[in-house]
């Protein structure tokens, strides 16, 4: 498959979505705001942020900084849920905190209670010009089945997930691919402190192709036709996630990787999401 840093998937909605880009979760406004400058000056064209990371303003920072002109640059942002009952509120603060006048995709960040609800305000939102595409994040499959029963006039363009091989949500992906909905995978490289990178099942791998196993996990996504999102906050490694675009897995390695399924989700199963602690939440400044 012939794709480039600059290759996109087209969404139901014929807007054309970047096939990787930067996440920051955890990264602090700094870090956010360096990173995201960083990855666009190298070539990265979407930087995936959320209400709850408390970074949406390092990452408009970041954009400002890079030079590269706003309609270059694809950019995600999600809403918490206590902006469930009022997602035009919530939307108008997240493009305050990022200066921004609009986003390129907004996504309901877990099927809290209320997402049906949400979605609606979602749709109207997204004919206001405020968000160009909107998505889920964390739905299973019958939260998807239940927002198409609940009078959704939107399939939602994309729905973000804990993807990665131990993780690989095959029946999901499949539903998805079946709806139009572009599935975008979180944690591709297994999420901080779980990182996959030294399994042994990819070492064969990383000498055969030469390249490193964060190289190999991030191509099993897109070529799969997944979105991958990998985050890191140093340079270097900003550099080497982008270097998978050179090279082609053969399908003997695809499947090999896919085998090592374990269905080890390590993000909170999306049916308990509302029974969270409340110590758990995140904390607003602004
Ligand atoms: N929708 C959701 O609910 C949800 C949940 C989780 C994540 N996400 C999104 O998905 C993005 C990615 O997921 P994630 O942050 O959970 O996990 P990830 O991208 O799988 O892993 C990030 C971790 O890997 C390290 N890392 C990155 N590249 C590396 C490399 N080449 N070699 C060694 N270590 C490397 C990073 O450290 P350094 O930063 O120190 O380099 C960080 O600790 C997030 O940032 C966020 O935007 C969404």
């Amino acid at each position: 498959m012939e794709l480039n840093v600059n290759s996109t998937f087209s969404l139901n909605n014929g807007i054309a979505m970047p096939v990787f880009g930067l996440g920051v979760f955890k990264a602090s406004q700094e870090q956010a705001a360096a990173a995201v400058c960083c990855a666009l000056k190298m070539g990265y064209r979407m930087a995936d942020t959320a209400r709850a990371y408390s970074n949406e303003q390092g990452v408009g920072e970041g954009i400002r900084q890079s030079g590269v002109p706003r309609d270059q640059i694809f950019v995600t942002t999600k809403l918490w849920k206590t902006d469930y009952q009022d997602a035009a509120s919530g939307l108008k603060n997240s493009l305050r905190r990022l200066g921004l006048d609009y986003v390129d995709l907004l996504l309901l960040h877990w099927p809290f209670k209320g997402y049906g609800e949400a979605w609606m305000q979602l749709e109207e939102l997204q004919r206001q010009g405020l968000c160009r595409s909107i998505g889920v994040s964390n739905f299973k499959i019958h939260h998807l089945k239940e927002l198409a029963q609940g009078g959704a006039t939107v399939t939602p363009q994309v729905n973000q997930t804990e993807i990665h091989p131990v993780n690989t949500e095959e029946e999901l992906c499949n539903y998805c691919r079946q709806n139009g909905i572009q599935v975008e995978a979180y944690s591709p490289l297994g999420g901080e402190g779980r990182l996959l990178l030294d399994d042994p099942r990819l070492v064969g791998m990383r000498e055969h192709y030469r390249r490193t196993p964060s190289q190999i996990l991030l191509r099993w996504d897109i070529q799969r036709g997944i979105i991958a999102i990998p985050k890191s906050v140093h340079e270097e490694r900003i550099r080497e996630n982008m270097g998978l675009f050179d090279f082609d897995l053969s399908q003997g390695d695809l499947q090999t990787i896919s085998d090592m399924n374990s269905n080890d989700r390590r993000n909170y199963d999306p049916d308990r999401i509302d029974e969270r602690p409340s110590w758990m939440e995140p904390k607003f400044s602004d």
